[in-house]
């Protein structure tokens, strides 16, 4: 059975609900975690990562995220990531830029998915959808 973790952080529960959606699409051995407390000494016991961090700064990871990114960076070669968040007034770049520095680092970038404020129902169903391909 395939291993997955999904790790993320949110600061008004945005990509929290993305993330609980995200779980209740995949399937496998499924853990969920708060970038905050992962340990990333643990990264390379999972066959899929799904990470989310909503848009801050101008267009920044929030820091628990960058913070566990940094850590764990170095152990994403050939690893299958996939990537989400919440962003409000940008386009989306934040969530580019993390895909580029995925693969400059090697992954294997699987799937990308932004959604704008709190999920709807169509960003829930792509949440599970994205979940689904884990
Ligand atoms: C300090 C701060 C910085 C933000 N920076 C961006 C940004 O650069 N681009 C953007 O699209 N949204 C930005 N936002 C909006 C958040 O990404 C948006 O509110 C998101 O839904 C928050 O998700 P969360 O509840 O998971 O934290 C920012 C919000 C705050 C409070």
């Amino acid at each position: 059975m395939s291993k997955i973790a999904i790790i993320y952080a949110s600061t008004t529960g945005n990509t929290e609900a993305m993330a609980q959606a995200v779980k209740e699409g995949a399937s496998g051995d499924v853990s969920i975690f708060e970038a905050s407390s992962f340990d990333a000494s643990t990264i390379g016991e999972y066959d899929s990562i799904a990470l989310g961090s909503p848009a801050m700064g101008a267009e920044e990871l929030e820091d628990s995220v960058e913070e566990l990114y940094n850590n764990i960076e170095g152990s994403l070669k050939g690893k299958n990531v996939s990537i989400f968040g919440s962003y409000d007034w940008g386009d989306g770049q934040w969530l580019r830029d993390w895909e580029d520095r995925l693969t400059n680092a090697g992954a294997n970038v699987k799937q990308s998915l932004a959604v704008q404020n709190t999920p709807d129902d169509d960003g829930l169903a792509k949440c599970r959808d994205f979940g689904s391909k884990l």
